[in-house]
């Protein structure tokens, strides 16, 4: 034997919600009425009758001081105020999904729209959504309902338990009778539900309960469409029906409920069942653990998958098994987006809200996870990406998929931050350095991500580093000792003395900051971090040029430089000088150097022989004056000459 329990037997969502209003009012309120049976079970109505809560049909019987019960059907505007008019205090245990319409219908008829409503006329739902169209208001039942005078244009409603199809075909006439329909689809998810699973355990199984009420229409229904797919289908009230049900081992057996069966019926067959297991040799614990495991246990905390069986402005009803549907408010939803249908992850926060419905939310489930995910990261010391929020005092605020993290200032950057407003609106990945979630506290670094980066491209370019050989860098700073030198990802020094061949003050005489150079690596030492470069390296030395640039018998410029007792030394060009004899100083003879020229002096000297070996120059200045005075003179005659002629 095999036991299926439809998950969705018995209660909906809004008799639950009027019948644990009805339990709650019981023990607080008296004297205590339903106006109009509160479900349709006569068992239930004679019990509650038995505790003390009475039965009456029309709003005019309400005794004074009397509170009544408005039933899951919901009433009319007008029955509310008759209540009031007689002192009677009205609890409203109305579905929310019915207000829902009410609400449509009245604010239609403010604006002076007529409503129609699909339904079966004579229904209490029905009526009750008549009483809120201000005398704008009817209902049709089928296509020989729609009738003249018809107007022009409608907002079209449906009963909630009506079948989809009907409000659908019911729409498509209306129109093509010519009224322009507005159309809302009213229609509560749950019979259909509670019927298509039935039918499809009933399909399955050999015999097939039904239990609710036979004059409860939705029971009769639900008895009808399992008949017509397992001939052995029975329609209980009670438990005392079973008797005359014959069951065999062999048998597989169904069980469903309809909307108006309490869930005291339901596991009072289930109980009586265990007689009947006992008479086809069933052990008792396997059948209850299938009972036990088809029902769902909740507990807060819980995340569950749920359906989305109704949408209200605020609310999203969600059943997710347990035997009473859950809420979840809008604020509470990640994703606004939701439709009927929809299959959505909520997390349990009450098993009962004290109105029966299990609250549920979404933003929890997300929240957790974030949590979870940002208390991971802290653990594993992996990056989270953050956007920058606002500045406060201190620091930054940033965005962590929902979670505020600090960042303080002076974890900001590798640098110093003046401006921390430049960061807000900006992506950043962040390291979590320290977390409170009790106290939602979490501190964040940008600049730990930063030297994270930096150390690995410093990993990467050490391999790719070799002495002796020449790279490209970029100045990035200068000092009075020598300018640091950014070679892709580390930092290398090129030392005052190896910017260039000749003497250097300051590193500022040979390249300025942001310049790209040529550099040779001259030594790697990792593990002090240093990295030594030349730039003068990658220039020419003077002196293997000079050879070539300065032959004896030409005349050049240079300046003195330096005096001493035997000569002036004159500097050709940057690291290669000259020596100018005392006695090729001046065209006549002189006591001492300083008496011709003095340091500093641009003067003109004549190149007598170049020694690169012996890096050796000498010149004279003598011979240039003589020959560029004779050069002089010949112009002169020259020209004197020219002028005779
Ligand atoms: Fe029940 Fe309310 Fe739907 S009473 S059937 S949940 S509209």
């Amino acid at each position: 034997m095999r036991v299926r329990i439809a998950r969705s037997a018995g209660f909906c969502f809004g008799v639950r919600r009027a019948m644990d209003k009805m339990e709650q009012l019981l023990k607080t309120e008296g004297p205590l009425y339903t106006l109009g049976p509160i479900i349709h079970n006569p068992q239930v109505v004679a019990s509650l009758a038995e505790r003390g809560a009475g039965l009456i049909s029309r709003p005019e019987d309400a005794p004074e001081g009397a509170t009544v019960v408005i039933r899951a059907h919901g009433v009319g505007r007008e029955v509310m105020e008759i209540l009031g008019s007689r002192g009677a205090k009205a609890e409203d245990a109305t579905c929310p999904f019915v207000s829902r319409i009410h609400e449509m219908a009245d604010q239609a008829a403010s604006e002076g729209t007529p409503v129609i409503v699909i339904g079966d006329k004579q229904h209490p739902e029905v009526q009750g959504i008549l009483g809120w169209t201000r005398g704008l208001g009817r209902a049709m039942e089928t296509e020989a309902d729609i009738l003249p005078p018809l107007p022009e244009r409608a907002l079209v409603v449906a009963q909630t338990t009506i079948p989809p199809e009907r409000f659908e075909r019911m729409c498509v006439s209306l129109t093509d009778a010519g009224v322009q329909v507005e159309k809302r689809s009213t229609i509560c998810p749950a019979t259909s539900q509670r019927q298509a699973e039935s039918v499809e355990i009933a399909r399955e199984s050999d015999v097939m309960l039904v239990i609710g009420g036979r004059n409860s229409s939705n029971t009769r229904k639900l008895y009808e469409l399992c008949r017509e797919v397992c001939e052995r289908t029975y329609l209980i009230e009670h438990a005392g029906e079973l008797k005359g049900i014959e069951i065999t081992p062999q048998d597989d057996i169904g069980i469903t409920a309809g909307a108006s069966t309490p869930d005291g019926t339901f596991k009072e067959v289930v109980a009586r069942m265990n007689d009947i297991e006992k008479q086809v040799e069933i052990q008792e614990s396997d059948f209850m653990a299938e009972v036990e495991a088809t029902l769902v246990q909740l507990r807060p905390g819980q995340t569950v998958t749920g359906t989305v069986v109704q949408i209200t402005e605020d609310e999203v009803c969600v059943n997710v098994g347990y035997k009473a549907d859950g809420l979840v408010k809008k604020t509470d939803l990640v994703n606004q987006d939701v439709n009927i249908g929809d299959e959505i992850e909520v997390e349990v926060v009450k098993v009962n809200d004290g109105e029966g419905n299990v609250l549920l939310s979404q933003r929890n489930i997300v929240n957790r996870k974030v949590w979870d995910a940002i208390i991971a990261a802290h653990e594993a010391g992996t990056f989270v990406k953050g956007i920058g929020k606002e500045s406060v005092k201190g620091g930054l605020i940033a965005n962590v998929e929902g979670i505020r993290a600090f960042i303080p200032a002076s974890l900001l950057s590798l640098r110093y931050v003046e401006k921390i407003d430049e960061f807000v609106g900006q992506e950043m990945d962040l390291k979590i350095i320290e977390i409170d979630k009790s106290k939602k506290r979490v501190v964040a670094s940008r600049k730990a991500v930063l030297q994270a980066e930096e150390d690995e491209k410093k990993k990467a370019a050490w391999t790719t580093l070799e002495e002796g050989t020449v790279v490209k860098g970029i100045v990035r700073r200068l000092t009075n000792f020598g300018a640091f030198v950014d070679i892709g990802g580390v930092d290398g020094l090129v030392h005052v003395t190896d910017l260039s061949w000749k003497r250097v003050g300051h590193p500022s005489e040979v390249v300025s900051v942001n310049q790209e150079i040529d550099v040779k690596i001259l030594k790697l030492d990792q593990e002090r971090d240093r990295i030594s470069l030349s730039y003068k390296a990658t220039q020419p030395k003077p002196w293997d040029i000079a050879g070539e640039k300065y032959v004896a018998g030409t005349i050049v410029t240079g300046k003195v430089v330096r005096i001493v007792p035997y000569g002036a030394f004159v500097e050709l060009e940057p690291g290669l000088d000259g020596m100018v004899h005392i006695s090729q100083c001046a065209l006549t003879r002189i006591e001492k150097v300083e008496d011709a020229v003095k340091v500093g002096d641009e003067i003109r000297v004549k190149i007598l022989s170049v020694d690169t070996e012996a890096k050796r120059i000498s010149l004279s200045i003598r011979e240039a004056l003589t020959d560029e005075t004779s050069i002089e003179a010949d112009a002169a005659d020259l020209a004197e000459e020219s002028f005779d002629l």
